[in-house]
């Protein structure tokens, strides 16, 4: 063949090559036009051989960059074209697996854990009581966890809650906070100006563990000062409280108590929600006629509280001549036991959905 025989062919063949390989729909069809086009047969190959027939070096370069060029075309247009059936092939397989008409799967929704439920719900009717959400650290300074709250060094209130130490080298006083109190402390040293009213959530830790003790627990502190607070105060704000976050209705009763840092300090109880504060019979009753929750007693305890101790606003830099105030702290896990009857703490932790789908919130 001439130069010119060579480029008619080329010319005259690639537009049909192009449209047969980029217009295959199918596996089938574009296999074939490779082969009739781009194959040993295919008119590429032909105009290869031809060209190396021919004999003026000039014609060769020419005819030989053009046999190359139409070959790189026609081989991206195959290779465009079979990505895209395999793409559609792929699609069709898929299509084939999802029958629409199959119900859809459901989600299951998540819920609120019974303690953050307890927990929100005491914060909730804490804030309408006035008391600001406040916080502190759970690693925590021994000054604040208890030589603020009149429990220096020596004192045997410190056996009450036995304590974490943390490892901080060469200082020995940094504790995992054993209670929420420390908050108290902090709030009136920052605040340094009555009115003060803070309620604080937090984690805390204890050497304990059994059915109702977990080394880590959950408590809500709460703290108000001011001129003139009494213990009527304490009192009115705890009733309250416990018909708000049990039942309207429940009695709420104070035994003396002892906690360094109120004077007087007390235990409160409320009246058993499960019997009602009679102490026996009804649903709760065990074979001996005694209340199962209450143990026969008609109460359970909810919570430590006092008059803040005149050491402790002198510990803070407030002038215990000039302000008084009450504390309490609540235990979260407890009340939450309480409120849902359940016996063991630590199912709390445990997250077994088969616990946890029981509550709903
Ligand atoms: N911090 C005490 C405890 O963990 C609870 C408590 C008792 C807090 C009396 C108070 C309070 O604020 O006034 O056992």
């Amino acid at each position: 063949m001439t130069l010119v025989e060579i480029e008619q062919l080329l010319d005259q063949s690639f537009v049909a090559a192009k449209g047969a390989l980029s217009g295959a729909r199918n596996a089938a069809e574009l296999e074939a036009a490779r082969v009739q086009f781009l194959g040993q047969k295919g008119f590429i190959q032909a105009a290869k051989k031809s060209v190396g027939q021919l004999t003026v070096v000039d014609e060769k370069k020419r005819a030989g960059k053009l046999c190359n060029d139409r070959d790189r075309e026609l081989q991206e247009a195959y290779q465009h074209n079979l990505s895209r059936i395999e793409q559609q092939d792929r699609a069709a397989a898929l299509a084939e697996r999802i029958d629409v008409t199959l119900p859809g799967r459901r989600s299951r929704r998540g819920r609120r854990h019974p303690l953050t439920t307890t927990c929100d719900d005491i914060l909730a009717v804490l804030a309408g009581l006035g008391f600001q959400p406040a916080e502190g650290p759970e690693v925590e300074h021994d000054f604040y966890n208890f030589e603020a709250l009149n429990m220096p060094s020596d004192h045997p209130a410190r056996d009450m809650q036995d304590t974490f130490y943390v490892d901080a080298g060469a200082r020995n006083d940094v504790v995992l906070r054993t209670h929420t109190s420390p908050v108290q402390a902090r709030t009136m040293l920052a605040s340094g100006k009555p009115p003060i009213r803070v309620s604080c959530f937090g984690r805390v830790y204890r050497k304990d563990d059994d059915p109702t003790h977990s080394p880590m627990f959950h408590q809500i502190e709460g703290i108000y000062v001011d001129k003139e607070v009494t213990f009527a105060d304490l009192k009115g704000t705890l009733q309250l409280f416990a018909e708000r976050i049990f039942a309207p209705g429940v009695k709420i009763r104070m035994r003396p108590s002892f906690f360094p840092f109120t004077e007087p300090s007390v235990e409160v109880d409320v009246s058993c929600v499960a019997c009602g504060g009679i102490g026996h019979g009804g649903s709760s009753a065990a074979d001996d006629g005694r209340c199962r929750i209450c143990k026969g007693t008609g109460f359970l305890e909810i919570m430590g509280a006092g008059m803040v101790d005149p050491e402790v606003f002198r510990a803070c830099k407030l002038d215990p001549d000039a302000v008084t105030g009450f504390a309490f702290g609540i235990g979260i896990e407890r009340v939450a036991l309480l409120r849902y009857g359940i016996a063991d703490i630590r199912l709390l932790y445990e997250n077994d959905e088969r616990f946890l789908s029981q509550f709903v919130g």
